[in-house]
């Protein structure tokens, strides 16, 4: 099996010798990939829909993993019982819905616990609420597959609150890789920041701070470049 370069990043970020749970599996591939290459002897394959889950569990039986890795049927970490797994996973859902299922989930404020995040939307709000909630982010990646660049982070709680900057809410700790990938990543949030500011300086209304943003991410790609 192999994976696709956004999933290959985020097993990256995975722990040898972790537990992990991948919230969210769809098609369980993560899961199967990062048993059968020795990072990790286990592991839970969740997902909130009967339909990938059993997408997962025929990926699991193909791979005779079923005995390390289990399925569970759960809302974000709902069925997680805390203690079960060291390294959660969440690729390729929106940023909001990861906000939800971290504020919700008490045990993850523990030191020994990393998150590995691959949001597919909402990354500033996302950013700046695992900030304020004590969460420091330990590596950043950005990656490119087809057309798309997409970002990738671990963290781990600290317990001390950060409140970020508007280019640190929307481009994280990118700017500090100055790699093709991450590059690609500052230009695209730049469009759509731009967009952003052209759609609210046509309709008249407040364009300041987009302005400020929009001033700031220049800037910031300039020094990367
Ligand atoms: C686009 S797929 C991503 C699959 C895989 N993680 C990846 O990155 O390729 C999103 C998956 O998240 C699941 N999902 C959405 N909300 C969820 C939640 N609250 N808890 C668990 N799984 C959820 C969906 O059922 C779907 O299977």
């Amino acid at each position: 099996m192999t994976l696709s370069p956004r999933l290959a990043a985020v097993a990256g970020l995975v722990r040898q010798g972790s537990r992990f749970c991948d919230v969210g599996t769809d098609h369980g591939c993560l899961p199967v990939w990062l048993v059968s290459q020795g990072i990790c002897s286990g592991g839970i394959a969740a997902d909130l829909r009967a339909g990938p889950l059993s997408r997962a569990a025929e990926t699991v039986k193909r791979a005779g993993l079923s005995e390390k890795i289990t399925l569970c049927l759960s809302d974000g970490l709902d069925q997680i019982p805390s203690g079960s797994a060291e390294d959660i996973i969440m690729a390729g859902m929106g940023g909001m819905t990861m906000l939800r299922i971290i504020e919700r989930t008490a045990w993850l404020c523990d030191r020994s616990i990393r998150l590995i995040l691959q949001p597919q939307s909402c990354q500033p709000e996302l950013r700046r609420y695992l900030a304020d909630a004590g969460f420091a982010v330990e590596t950043e990646r950005a990656v490119r597959e087809g057309r798309h660049c997409y970002d990738l982070f671990s963290l781990s709680y600290t317990g001390r609150r950060q409140t970020l900057t508007p280019v640190e809410a929307v481009v994280g700790r990118l700017p500090q890789n100055r790699d093709e990938d991450s590059v690609c990543y500052v230009k695209m949030q730049l469009r759509r920041v731009k967009r952003q500011y052209d759609g609210l300086f046509r309709s008249g209304r407040d364009a300041a701070e987009t302005k400020e943003l929009l001033l700031a991410l220049e800037h910031c790609l300039e020094e990367m470049t």
